[in-house]
């Protein structure tokens, strides 16, 4: 088989430097690569950077090999074009359709998915120019990648970092198995709910699970890749951000539910991939707590945690909006979940099997999703992600 083709534009950002990257996942990982720098792009990464990264010549007009028609043949070869990073003045020229470069050309001509990684400072990223430019690319059917928040050029931090190559990469690895179908999220936000709370005891110790996160992740990462604006809210993970989405960090259930229904007030589909404890120590002790020799430990007393899900199901923050949680179960697995499905008044249950050492922390997971409407979808042994794209399906039926 043929390689993917992929062109990688890469515009005139500092963050030019990480699309090496970018690049060397994307040609290690059997992608056939061809980059396309803008010419402002050079000033930061030279060409023979680019060449001999990729294993392709390498040009910014297209005035050089015009016998091979470069303009139109590298975007109607591709079956990914990638820019990252993508700068406002890229948007702005890809947003309007000019072709004064081969990169803008490349764009026009390819009818592959595109994916945009924009870098810049954050007042040029809020502009409104840049706001609309942004919007028309995603009407349009372009994937653009909310920028990650942190430290920018300078001393500056704010949103406008180019997101993580390694992520950015598997952005685009998801984007190439869709093929060419529409991202069907676009217009959507969706909030994903990831990790495990943790419940303090005192200032050293607390109560937790085993959620690695890795579930969430998927799902977060797969709606990206779909179009989506994704809100994650991520609880205890060691796992680097996804490219693209915003990403709220809370500890505790109820930082969780704090933040959770903060960003569902506008979402069109929640899912709720967290371990979060049903109950929580009933008090917190300031100071660590001490063992005392000659007594017996005290028994822990515990209160219950707000039920997220059930709350959010019974009182929708918009109509229509799509609810979708999790149960780990283990045993009686389907009629368990049957049960909890009615109970949290969800419209879609993802029902999965653990035990010491499955699923948690697991690559692959193997689950059951259960609809309220009674339909029952069994998603066989595989990647989180393979799991993550059926209950997309669900959710985007569901939404119409
Ligand atoms: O009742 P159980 O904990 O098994 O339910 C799991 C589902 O409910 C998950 O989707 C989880 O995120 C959600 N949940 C919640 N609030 C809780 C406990 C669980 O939203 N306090």
């Amino acid at each position: 088989m043929d390689k993917p083709r992929v062109v990688l534009g890469v515009s005139g950002g500092i963050a030019a430097y990480k699309a090496c990257e970018l690049l060397r996942r994307l040609t290690e990982s059997g992608h056939d690569v061809r980059v396309v720098p803008t010419a402002s792009a050079l000033r930061f990464v030279g060409a023979a950077t680019w060449a001999a990264l990729s294993g392709n010549p390498v040009s910014t007009e297209v005035w050089d090999e015009v016998h091979e028609v470069p303009h139109v043949r590298i975007g109607q070869q591709a079956d990914l074009v990638v820019v990252a990073p993508a700068t406002a003045d890229t948007l702005a020229r890809a947003a309007h359709g000019l072709a004064d470069d081969l990169l803008t050309n490349t764009l026009l001509t390819a009818r592959c998915p595109v994916v945009f990684a924009p870098a810049m400072h954050t007042e040029m990223w809020e502009h409104p120019a840049t706001r609309e430019n942004v919007a028309t690319l995603r009407r349009r059917g372009a994937v653009v990648l909310e920028p990650a928040v942190g430290r920018l050029t300078g001393a500056d931090t704010g949103k406008g970092r180019l997101p993580e190559p390694a992520e950015i990469f598997e952005v685009c690895r998801r984007v190439l198995a869709r093929g060419v179908r529409e991202p069907d999220l676009a217009g959507r936000h969706v909030v994903v709910s990831a990790g495990g709370t943790r419940e303090p005891l005192d200032p050293v110790r607390f109560l937790g699970n085993r959620s690695s996160g890795k579930q969430g992740y998927a799902l977060a990462r797969t709606a990206v890749a779909r179009g989506a604006r994704v809100t994650l809210i991520a609880a205890n993970t060691a796992l680097p951000d996804p490219a693209g989405a915003d990403v709220v960090r809370v500890e505790t259930a109820l930082q969780l539910r704090e933040a959770v229904l903060k960003a569902a007030a506008d979402a069109d589909a929640v899912v709720m991939a967290a371990a979060v404890a049903d109950f929580r120590p009933a008090s917190y002790a300031t100071g660590k707590i001490k063992k005392k020799d000659d007594q017996e430990p005290e028994p822990l007393a515990l209160v219950r945690n707000p039920d997220i899900l059930a709350e959010m199901s019974a009182d929708r923050a918009r109509p229509g909006q799509v609810i979708v949680g999790f149960a780990a179960e283990t045993d009686d697995v389907l009629a368990n979940g049957r049960r909890k499905l009615a109970r949290k008044g969800c419209d879609l249950l993802v029902v999965n099997e653990v035990g010491e050492h499955r699923t948690f922390g697991a690559e692959e997971n193997e689950a059951v999703v259960l609809a309220a409407d009674g339909g029952e979808t069994p998603v066989p042994h595989g990647p989180k992600e393979a799991l993550a794209e059926t209950v997309w399906d669900l959710v985007a039926a569901r939404l119409g």
